[in-house]
């Protein structure tokens, strides 16, 4: 998933250092009384510091100042949409300078947005720093977000700080036609026929990982399940081979990307932070570990000894509209970005999906998903490499409970994009408004997908509600987003983690022995807070006929 929501890091420094920086380069205002709090902490933060650092962070803070202006103002069309002038989204209150930083930081995205939709309707700007971001929330407001055309509606503006993350030569780092053909290299590797394949890989680590589970015992879920999926990725990218050796290493490297994706990571992509440091030195082993497996690939080819069927085969076999081979350059880095894309995405979702499953409140559902691996168990028999594709397909109680669990817990916080021309939106009450070129712009999936005219007693899980006529099409699902951009790694996440709980259903009984996770708002990508603690004790399940 190449959003904003991909950012891993820890909410609060970042947006402080962000703050910080903003202080440097902007002046406080006349309205503002030096005594305001944020800025007074950033002046004696800066007091503290060496005169050199002060100077070299002012000198970095108006370089990116002029070049974010330069960005804006050169890729944004001027000329106005309509020939009547409609008014800008309005503008939700906020504190002076701050904007909408306080209330993010005390209240948490969730609320912190929500209270603006709440007072402002579904069409409305905020103020975060020096950005202006204007917020559109529901289907009926967001056509022009998910299916604007890219050279009106770009990704490029608010992503460029995903290059040093997925490296060169790939995602935000080429032109459009670049990217959108590697995108389709990424639908090629996840089509149908190809997920067949991976199902039984799938299966095998499962099975392989929990042998390690004793006959009783507590562990944290999440990180149990942090591991997993990484593992279960890896299998399905680079088959058997590599997969064992290189498993420590890759993951903690991953880890470390994850990491340097901070807030302050959008504005200042390169600013020499630690944690990018990590990033730098992790993607550099990366490219290293992965090019050598590219290069043994290609060996083996020209050995005559080639016959893999994982993602890894996939990239390296694909073509160009034009007939160019993809390079190895362009393979390492469609690798990372796969894994970078699908690993805490997935990993959270399969944490989420335990936790509501495993909560009191939800016995029936669990009840109901333990029964269905039942029926399944007695249709496929019960040795787990007849749980291949055509059964993780049947597994519809369990998919439900984790389209309900994506739909509450949403890994991607907001999406954005930038306007590169003015256009009109009527919002959810009537109003028009001209949203202006230049201006950024936020899908904010964290209420979307809670909104009670879309959804009855939103807040509630409740898997039977995608019972009937699915609520993914018209953009009121937007857990994987939707239109030009919608996730192409959905079936596989589903698949992978239908194939974690399936097993885990049918081979363990469990409880949650701590409290339901809390949402950890403090990282961008929010994800369970904390451990998720969950006694287990082995089972044999019968297969009902
Ligand atoms: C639960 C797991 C996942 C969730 C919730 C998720 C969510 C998303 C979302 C919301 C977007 C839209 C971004 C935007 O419009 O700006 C997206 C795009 C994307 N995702 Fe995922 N994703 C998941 C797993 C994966 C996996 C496993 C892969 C690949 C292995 C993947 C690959 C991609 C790619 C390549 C795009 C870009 C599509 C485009 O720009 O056309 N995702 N994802």
């Amino acid at each position: 998933m190449m959003a904003f929501s991909r950012f891993a890091g820890r909410f609060p420094r970042s947006i402080s250092t962000a703050a910080l920086l903003l202080c440097l380069v902007v002046p406080p205002s006349p309205g503002i009384s030096e005594t305001d709090e944020e800025y007074s902490s950033a002046l004696l933060w800066i007091a503290s510091m060496e005169s050199t650092t002060v100077i070299w962070l002012v000198y970095v803070s108006i370089f990116i100042t002029i070049v974010w202006t330069k960005i804006a103002r050169g890729t944004t069309a001027s000329t106005p949409t309509t020939k009547r002038s409609l008014p800008p989204p309005p503008m939700a209150a906020g504190a002076p300078l701050l904007g909408i930083l306080p209330a993010l930081v005390m209240k948490g995205p969730l609320q912190a947005i929500h209270d603006a939709y709440k007072t402002m309707g579904s069409v409305f700007t905020v103020r975060l720093l020096h950005l202006q971001v204007t917020f559109l929330v529901g289907p009926e407001v967001s056509s022009h977000f998910y299916h604007g055309l890219d050279s009106e509606m770009s990704q490029d503006e608010v992503s460029k700080f995903t290059i040093p993350t997925f490296g060169p030569g790939v995602a935000f780092d080429v032109d459009l036609a670049t990217r959108r053909e590697q995108i389709r290299f990424f639908g090629d590797a996840m089509k149908p026929a190809k997920l067949r394949t991976y199902a039984p890989l799938m299966a095998h680590e499962v099975e392989e990982y929990f042998t390690k589970w004793g006959q009783s015992g507590t562990v944290d879920l999440k990180h149990e399940l942090e591991h997993l999926v990484t593992l279960v990725a890896s299998r399905c990218l680079f088959g058997d081979e590599v997969r064992g050796k290189m498993f420590g290493e890759v993951a903690t490297h991953l880890r470390e990307l994850n990491d340097g994706m901070r807030l302050v990571t959008i504005l200042f992509p390169h600013l020499p932070t630690p944690a990018h440091r990590r990033r730098d030195r992790a993607r550099a082993r990366l490219g290293e570990i992965f090019s050598g497996i590219v290069r043994s690939r290609e060996a083996a080819r020209r050995g005559g000894r080639s016959s893999y069927d994982d993602i890894l085969q996939s990239l390296i076999d694909s073509r160009y509209k034009d007939g160019r081979a993809t390079t190895e350059t362009e393979v390492v880095g469609m690798l990372v970005s796969a894994l970078f894309a699908g690993q805490h995405t997935s990993s959270s979702t399969a944490t989420w999906t335990g936790a509501r499953l495993l909560s009191p409140d939800n016995a029936a559902h669990l009840l109901a998903a333990v029964e269905e691996q039942e029926r399944i168990m007695g249709r496929h028999g019960p040795d787990p490499g007849h749980m291949g594709y055509e059964a993780l397909q049947e597994m519809d109680a369990l998919h439900r409970c984790m389209k309900e669990t994506l739909r509450l817990h949403p890994p991607a916080l907001t999406l954005l994009r930038l306007a590169r021309r003015g256009f009109v939106v009527r919002s959810k009450e009537g109003e028009e408004y001209e949203v202006p070129a230049g201006r950024t712009v936020a899908s904010p999936l964290v209420i979307h997908n809670r909104l009670p005219g879309l959804y009855r007693d939103p807040d509630r899980f409740d898997p039977g509600r995608f019972g009937g006529p699915d609520k993914g099409a018209s953009l009121a699902y937007t857990a994987f987003g939707g239109g030009r951009h919608a996730c192409v790694g959905e079936a596989f996440a589903y698949m992978q983690i239908k194939a974690i709980w399936s097993h885990l259903l049918r081979n363990f009984e469990m409880e949650m022995v701590s409290p339901f996770p809390e949402t950890d708002w403090n990282v961008v990508m929010p994800g369970p807070k904390g451990k998720v603690m969950v006694s287990y004790k082995r089972r044999r399940m019968a297969a009902a006929a």
